[in-house]
């Protein structure tokens, strides 16, 4: 949950084709066939979501959606509702450990989420979150760091926080073969420096700056780019420059993919940020089930008990506790 001060606009995608055999980009809306709860595992015609999949979307005018993700099982159903791109973000700070801010989200534990989610959701492109220091502190560091996501974490891109100074670190990584995608405009792990999570590019330095931001990481070699709630002129001047998918996070609607936290869709969390308004009432239907739980667990109403003795275990059983009863009356005299 990123909540940001400016309101932008949540406009669907206007283009709504679901997944198919052989084309799981797609922006699965709400018409598509929701996935059977029959399902009886991933259709093998259905290739991987890669890197050029999501090249060849944005070639072909198709827009994507991406979800934040933490777990596996998550990762199953996302997958199944053919969601091509799930981000294992660190707001999991918030949403897995009730930090206040992204900032608390130790790798090893990013790691192993990322690790869970590929292999809940195989063939969906996972992209992993560098946490707060995992990479600005030293270049080698992060890209050894970056290099577990992907061979720990199995994740198929990683994420960076950055501006036009970590151009250098970048290139190093695209180098040794990492995937890079360079998140600018609102950095949430910059949020205390700022005072919170805002919106950014709101003045034409600001706005400049992060253009400028977008044309370093490009020549870098970023595979990707995620702009984060930017007024919607800044992100067309960076789609106008930019030869790769941008996904924006609150940055308009003309981008290529957009990404938000589940969380918020599912409306599990308290406050969303104005373009992820929950799309479902998560809050209701947890609710509901502590409290159907709660009441069937005080009335004793848990159905039939599923495990019985077979006949003949349950008249040994009952011998042998008849045996022991009278043993221990015969020893206690
Ligand atoms: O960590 C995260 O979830 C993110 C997205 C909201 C862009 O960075």
């Amino acid at each position: 949950m990123h909540p940001v001060s400016r309101p932008i606009s949540n406009t669907e995608p206007k283009s709504s084709s679901a997944p198919s055999a052989g084309n799981p980009i797609g922006t699965s809306s709400e018409a598509s066939a929701v996935p059977q709860a029959n399902w009886t595992g991933p259709d093998p015609t259905i290739a991987p979501v890669t890197v050029r999949s999501l090249q060849r979307a944005m070639r072909e005018g198709k827009r994507f959606a991406a979800l934040t993700c933490y777990d596996a099982t998550t990762a199953r159903w996302l997958e199944r509702a053919g969601v091509p791109v799930l981000l294992v973000g660190d707001t999991a700070a918030e949403m897995i450990l009730g930090f206040p801010n992204t900032l608390h989200a130790p790798l090893d534990f990013l790691v192993l989420l990322t690790a869970a989610v590929k292999r809940g959701a195989p063939r969906t492109l996972v992209m992993a979150d560098m946490p707060f220091l995992s990479y600005q502190c030293d270049e080698a560091e992060g890209i050894r760091n970056a290099g577990r996501f992907m061979t720990e974490g199995f994740a198929d891109v990683v994420k960076l926080e950055v501006d036009a100074s970590f151009a250098p670190l970048v290139t190093k990584m695209t180098r040794a073969g990492i995937p890079v995608v360079a998140h600018i405009g609102s950095r949430p792990q910059h949020a205390k420096q700022v005072g919170g999570y805002a919106a950014a590019g709101k003045t034409a330095d600001e706005a400049m700056r992060i253009v400028h931001d977008a044309e370093a990481m490009l020549d870098a070699g970023a595979t990707m780019l995620l702009v984060e709630a930017t007024p919607v002129e800044v992100t067309e001047e960076i789609m106008r420059r930019s030869k790769v998918p941008v996904i924006g996070c609150g940055a308009g609607p003309v981008c290529h993919g957009q990404v938000v936290v589940t969380h918020d869709l599912l409306g599990l969390t308290d406050r969303q940020p104005p373009f992820a308004l929950p799309l479902a009432n998560g809050s209701e239907v947890v609710m509901h089930m502590a409290e159907t739980w709660k009441s069937r667990v005080r009335t004793g109403t848990l159905g039939e008990h599923p495990y019985a003795l077979r006949d003949e275990e349950r008249n040994e059983f009952r011998r042998r506790i008849a045996e022991a009863h009278a043993s221990r009356d015969s020893a206690t005299g």
